[in-house]
């Protein structure tokens, strides 16, 4: 009896001293065990033969779904097997052109719009990787990046850029680049409308021989990050961190009956890895939009049942800029995805539009380790545990803001700073964690790369970014050291598209 009865006690008690004592012992658990879940789920895919890509997941897809539809943007709506054919008209096009091999790069120059994925999509299906410029440069700059990716012969290029390329095109004439437009008409003699021959290729499928050379560390994507020295370096996104980054959202509880509402630019890691990979994955419908708006934000959300929204830095500041309206709880989004979140905006935003979860994270297009805040504990980056630290080992190091560089101890190797301290965050580069860094570019990716930081011949990742990690075990972005800029070049892109 009194057994039982302490039993009985324990079992109401014990809810009770974990949520006293370790209030984030569920959420913790649900996430780990959701960790480990598409940890196995990523090798198995890894392990498939012939090689399972990202494109693979789209096909599945497309065989799973083929009627539901996959991209709405303006008053078009196309179907998982509409962009299935769609993509394969420009695949077929392109072969027909005879100016791509399997494992060629492509420069997709492009606003957000339908053609960007279809490209993608047709580039992937020819065994090409595909490099993303920022739409919104121009002249140098955009020469710059094209030739971050020396053997790039092709630029395929929106309809509202063409003005941007003709700038350039005597430099790329003499490089002998083939200049594609996704227009139906165009008078040039040196560009070609991609659209046109795309309409009057067929829309089979492309063989899958043409992909059999491509591996786990093919280059699949380029992202382009900026530095402090002005020009761009394209971060190398290859095939295996494309399949990681399948995961994103699906990690985080998205799943096909979602709505993703896609504002940020396609051509940056948010829009990309995070948007379109999430929904490829998923099987949810993508809400793509050419630039964010504030103020159509949430009748767009209304209109098309939106259930998750991404931002980065100051988007969610934008919203609650906008005048107050009685609707403002009245939508379906219950899903809020991204990065630099401050937290007075955060709690002003959730008191504004009502309860959404947030969850904000940490990550870089070329790092090699990511935290994900799931406990919704607002200005915290992420939380860090013992199981993900064994996975993705990582340190906070003592770094020195004058000298620019990290502190080295009496036998040269770097000091993990204690709990509660601001220190430099570093990632030992595993197979489970690679950095491939920079393309054509090795000074860059090196200064990327930390030796000897806790004994001699080791290799790190140098984040360049200054975090802490309070005792609760929460990690926070601090500040940033040296040549990072990723974020301020995202937000200025932001500032332009408004
Ligand atoms: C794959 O590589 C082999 C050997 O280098 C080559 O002969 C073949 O043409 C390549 N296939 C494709 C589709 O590129």
């Amino acid at each position: 009896m009194f057994l039982l009865s302490v039993l009985l006690g324990g079992l109401i008690i014990c809810p009770l001293i974990l949520r006293l004592f370790f209030p984030y012992f569920w959420t913790d658990f649900v996430y780990h065990t959701e960790l480990l879940r598409i940890l196995l789920k990523f090798v198995s895919r890894r392990r498939r033969r012939p090689l399972f890509l990202a494109l693979d997941r789209f096909l599945e897809q497309v065989e799973a779904r083929p009627n539901k539809t996959f991209i709405v943007f303006e008053n078009e709506r196309y179907s998982f097997r509409d962009a299935d054919r769609e993509s394969n008209r420009i695949a077929n096009a392109l072969r027909a052109a005879s100016v791509l091999n399997p494992g060629d790069t492509a420069v997709l120059f492009m606003l957000n719009e339908p053609a960007f994925i279809f490209c993608w999509l047709a580039l992937a299906k020819l065994g090409c990787a595909c490099a993303l410029l920022n739409s919104s440069i121009r002249a140098r700059s955009l020469i710059a990046s094209f030739r971050c990716c020396r053997d790039a012969k092709v630029l395929i290029a929106s309809e509202a850029l063409r003005r941007a390329v003709e700038e350039v095109s005597e430099d790329l004439q003499q490089e002998d680049v083939s200049i594609f437009i996704m227009a139906e008409e165009l008078k040039s003699s040196h560009m070609r409308s991609l659209t046109r021959a795309a309409q009057e290729s067929s829309d089979t499928d492309v063989p899958r021989t043409l992909r059999a050379n491509v591996t786990f560390t093919s280059p699949a994507v380029y992202i382009y990050t900026s530095g402090t020295t002005g020009l761009p370096k394209a971060a190398v996104i290859t095939q295996t961190r494309l399949l990681a980054a399948l995961a994103v959202l699906a990690s985080n509880g998205v799943t096909d009956t979602d709505v993703i509402y896609v504002t940020l630019p396609l051509y940056h890691t948010a829009g990309f890895l995070v948007g379109f990979m999430g929904s490829v994955e998923t099987g949810s419908t993508i809400i793509l939009r050419r630039k964010f708006s504030a103020s159509q934000f949430w009748d767009e959300c209304r209109t098309h049942e939106v259930t998750v929204i991404q931002y980065i830095g100051e988007v969610l500041r934008y919203l609650c800029n906008t005048p107050k309206s009685e609707r403002d709880k009245e939508h379906g989004v219950r899903l809020a995805i991204g990065n630099g979140l401050r937290p007075d905006v955060w709690r002003e935003f959730l008191q504004r539009f009502g309860h959404i979860e947030v969850r904000e994270f940490y990550a870089s297009t070329e790092g090699n380790l990511g935290f994900v805040n799931y406990a919704g504990k607002m200005g915290a980056v992420g939380r860090v545990s013992w199981l993900h630290k064994k996975l993705f080992p990582y340190a906070l190091i003592q770094y020195d803001t004058e000298r620019d560089e990290p502190v080295r101890n009496s036998r040269g190797l770097c000091v993990e700073v204690p709990k509660g301290q601001t220190g430099l965050l570093v990632s030992r580069i595993t197979g489970l964690a690679p950095f491939v860094g920079y393309a054509q570019n090795e000074a860059q990716t090196e200064k990327k790369r930390l030796r000897d930081v806790f004994k001699s011949g080791d290799l790190y990742f140098n984040s360049g970014d200054l975090l802490k990690i309070d005792h609760d075990s929460f990690i926070y972005f601090q500040d940033r050291v040296g040549d990072t800029f990723r974020c301020f070049q995202q937000l200025s892109d932001i500032r332009l598209l408004k």
